[in-house]
């Protein structure tokens, strides 16, 4: 992690990764890896050679402005002049806020599969070298660029004076070399001049500071000030680039945090959210449990920002912390939605508004914008962690990107990487050298996910500043292609061959379509088990990540959705720790599984109310009779301890979390805890409910692989055909290709459906390896 502020800000959390399994299971990494289906034989010997893969100033609307920075041609000159007259009654005509946006998915034409493309900042280079740089850029292959997002000292250099000219030339010379621009709005970056005049633009940390100048993400969400800036900045980006055709989308902001302030100007604004929540004190004392402790208000006017960094050992209401956590992502959300309001009124419809979130987001809540045209993530999977088996630390997090692809792409039906790792990074703890060949797999699988595009960060090694030594596409001589550059060079090509074989009447395999699997994600739920943990040994993200591996290891498809979407859309529905629920949600479920879904409940599932308080009732009674099994009790063991559960002969162990369970007549048990005094006791059950069933895991094991067998089961009594592939392989499909690609340390035998046509890579498919083919 980084030490800096930026630390979680931009590297979440890491769970789950490590090496998982003991070195005589088969899951390890470390032993020969087992074939899923046992056709065609999937264990290859570790270490057997030779399995490589094989590959097959146009200004905005105006009249142009010379930049003075390198000689016009006065055609081109006339040209632009034109261009931007035209675009001037473009403007007229069409821009308004109620122009029809269309749906995200036109923004990209199916048959481009995914463009590539990669970061360039002008500003951080002398303007002599940005046609070399940008000429470069295209001729390795790459389609788009990205500039502006820290810019803002550069396009308001003081108050209220702007200069677009440096970038009116970076758009235009990216355009002379055939690449799209993706814009951003450069909020993250305040310049010096506005903090000078107005200090109370800064965000204010747990610890009572106030942020300075000198680094990013600094500004507070909260503050008048700083949101008149941020409005005026992007109004003005809007009017010089919106109907430029040039510019093919925008990010705003990045990576949104939505970080903790405790700003004065957070804390009346928090106030008035409670107000607006609650309506009256009396009502927002009842759900922070005020009568404890007399932490009771008297009046709005009152409430503080809870923070716990000012408690002693006795912590604060969860219940305020909650609301805390939910104002945040609302400010973030409202932040956001502000600037792309003001974009819209600007801007064309074909171009698109997105922002990048990180791929595992604590805090900030992407759900909370629903106006942006789609959401896009940044990725970085090597991060000095070990992940699975020897090659795992080279190899990258098995989950992360597999998690990021579908939970992003499930907001809009589309999505892209906007910060793809090119090769070495900076800031976390130790920074090893991604694999060779990992970081081409990371691409086909952000392809493999739907992606539309992906882009890196960035296009040259920085030469000075805090990022000095993460790579780029290109070395500290701005011009060798680094290793990592190498690697999406050759992407892009295979790409451009794969384009050929696209097939627009391409259909999901029916096998493969009936395994669809929904997995219901709410930030409010993570927010409350991770206010209140009850173990410190637990981690939302590690139980997540772990059913989502059960998910994937299945060859299932998988959608993240909210509350308020179809669930009857899936045959399968997964909603693990589900803690908050309300009677609406354990109805709507009820209705689902009638109605012939399954659904698979975990550990910690309807303990409480939305509040995050108890309901008066016997233990997890909103969900006790869904399940057909009351919840006894919970328990928790030591770092060390490790507790047993048996299913089908076989045992797993955990540590975390168990809800022994009681099941009523009706309901199956499928395991069963082997120790402790509760030797015996159902650790998970199964019930017939109208059509469907529903499953409940009620322990957290070490390994997940209680979670992945369970899944197995309850695929394979709805008569689905289910895959099993190791951990750390996936494969997706995807437009008419399959693609596998493996995190593992060990090759493993893809099964492919005999007459199956490879069209790139080769089975087995070797650690950090690609295979891509079609059934037909
Ligand atoms: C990202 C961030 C980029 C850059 C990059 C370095 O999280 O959005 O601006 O700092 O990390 O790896």
């Amino acid at each position: 992690m980084r030490t800096s502020g930026l630390a979680s800000r931009h590297r979440g959390r890491e769970s789950g990764g490590g090496d998982r399994y003991p070195p005589d299971d088969p899951r390890s990494g470390r032993g020969p890896v087992a074939s899923a289906t046992g056709e065609p034989p999937g264990l290859v010997p570790w270490g057997a050679g030779g399995l490589r893969g094989i590959s097959v100033g146009e200004k905005p609307p105006g009249v142009p402005q010379m930049t003075g920075r390198g000689p016009v041609d006065p055609l081109r000159w006339f040209a632009l002049l034109l261009a931007g007259l035209l675009a001037s009654v473009i403007t007229a005509s069409t821009a308004s806020a109620q122009t029809p946006v269309p749906d995200a998915q036109h923004f990209f034409p199916k048959a481009d599969l995914m463009k590539i493309g990669v970061y360039y900042y002008p500003e951080q280079w002398p303007a002599s070298q940005w046609e070399r740089d940008l000429g470069k850029i295209a001729e390795l292959g790459f389609e788009f660029t990205h500039f502006g997002e820290f810019a803002w000292g550069f396009l308001e250099p003081s108050e209220g004076k702007f200069d677009f000219a440096w970038l009116d030339r970076a758009v235009d010379l990216a355009a002379k070399n055939g690449l799209k621009v993706i814009l951003c709005t450069p909020t993250p970056c305040p310049p010096a001049w506005m903090g000078e005049k107005y200090p109370e633009i800064y965000l204010v940390g747990s610890d009572g500071r106030r942020r300075e100048h000198g680094t990013r993400a600094n500004g507070s969400l909260a503050n008048a000030v700083f949101v008149k800036y941020t409005k005026r900045i992007v109004a003005e980006l809007g009017r010089r680039y919106g109907q430029d055709p040039r510019v093919w989308g925008w990010q705003l902001d990045n990576e949104p945090l939505a970080p903790a302030d405790y700003s004065p100007s957070a804390r009346s604004k928090f106030q008035a959210w409670l107000e607006r929540k609650y309506g009256t004190v009396e009502k927002m004392n009842a759900a922070w449990g005020g009568n404890f402790w007399s932490t009771k208000y008297d009046a709005f006017p009152q409430v503080l920002v809870p923070n716990e960094a000012l408690t002693g050992e006795d912590a604060l209401s969860p219940h305020a912390l909650l609301d805390f956590r939910r104002f945040t992502a609302d400010t973030q959300a409202d932040y956001l939605h502000l600037q792309r309001d003001i974009l819209r009124e600007h801007i064309r419809p074909e171009q698109w508004v997105t922002t990048n979130y990180i791929n595992v987001t604590d805090t900030a809540d992407p759900r909370r914008t629903d106006r942006l045209d789609f959401l896009s993530f940044t990725m970085y999977p090597v991060r000095g962690e070990k992940n699975l088996g020897e090659l795992g630390f080279r190899l990258g997090s098995p989950y992360r990107l597999a998690f990021a692809v579908d939970y992003y792409r499930s907001f809009k039906g589309v999505t892209g990487v906007m910060e793809l790792q090119p090769g070495q990074v900076n800031w976390a703890r130790i920074n090893p050298q991604p694999e060779p060949g990992a970081i081409r797999m990371w691409l086909w699988h952000a392809f493999a996910g739907g992606l539309s595009f992906a882009c890196t960060y960035r296009y040259r090694q920085p030469l000075y500043g805090s990022e000095l030594y993460h790579a780029g596409i290109v070395g500290p001589d701005g011009v060798t292609p680094s290793r990592g550059g190498l690697e999406f060079v050759r992407v892009i090509a295979e790409m451009k061959e794969l384009r050929k074989l696209y097939d627009p009447a391409a259909k999901m395999p029916e096998r493969v379509a009936a395994r669809r699997t929904a997995f219901l994600w709410s930030h409010d739920v993570m927010w409350d088990l991770d206010i209140h943990k009850q173990t410190a040994l637990w981690d939302t993200w590690d139980h997540r990540f772990k059913m989502m591996a059960a998910v994937k290891a299945a060859g299932a498809p998988l959608d993240y959705i909210g509350e308020d979407d179809d669930f009857s859309a899936y045959p399968f529905l997964v909603a693990p720790a589900y803690q908050l629920v309300d009677e609406v949600l354990v109805q709507k479920w009820t209705r689902y599984i009638e109605g012939g879904g399954h659904l698979v409940l975990t550990c910690r599932t309807g303990q409480k109310t939305k509040s995050g308080q108890l309901p008066e009732a016997p233990w997890a009674g909103l969900v006790a009779p869904l399940i057909g099994a009351e919840v006894e009790l919970f328990d928790n063991l030591l770092d060390d301890g490790r507790g047993l559960v048996r299913m089908k002969g076989r045992g797993y162990g955990w540590n975390r979390w168990a809800d022994v369970l009681k099941p009523l007549p009706g309901t199956e048990t499928l395991a069963v805890y082997t120790d402790q005094f509760y030797a015996g006791k159902p650790a998970v059950v199964i019930r017939k409910l109208g059509r469907g069933t529903v499953t409940y895991i009620g322990a957290d094991t070490i390994e997940g692989g209680l979670e992945r067998d369970v899944l197995r089961e309850v695929y394979a009594r709805a008569g689905v055909d289910a895959v099993n592939y190791p951990p750390g392989v996936y494969v997706e499909w995807r437009d008419g290709f399959f693609v596998g690609v493996n995190y593992s340390s060990r090759p493993f035998a893809v099964p492919v459906k005999p007459g199956a046509k490879v069209v790139l890579g080769s089975n087995p498919l070797r650690p950090a390896g690609v295979l891509i083919w079609r059934e037909y």
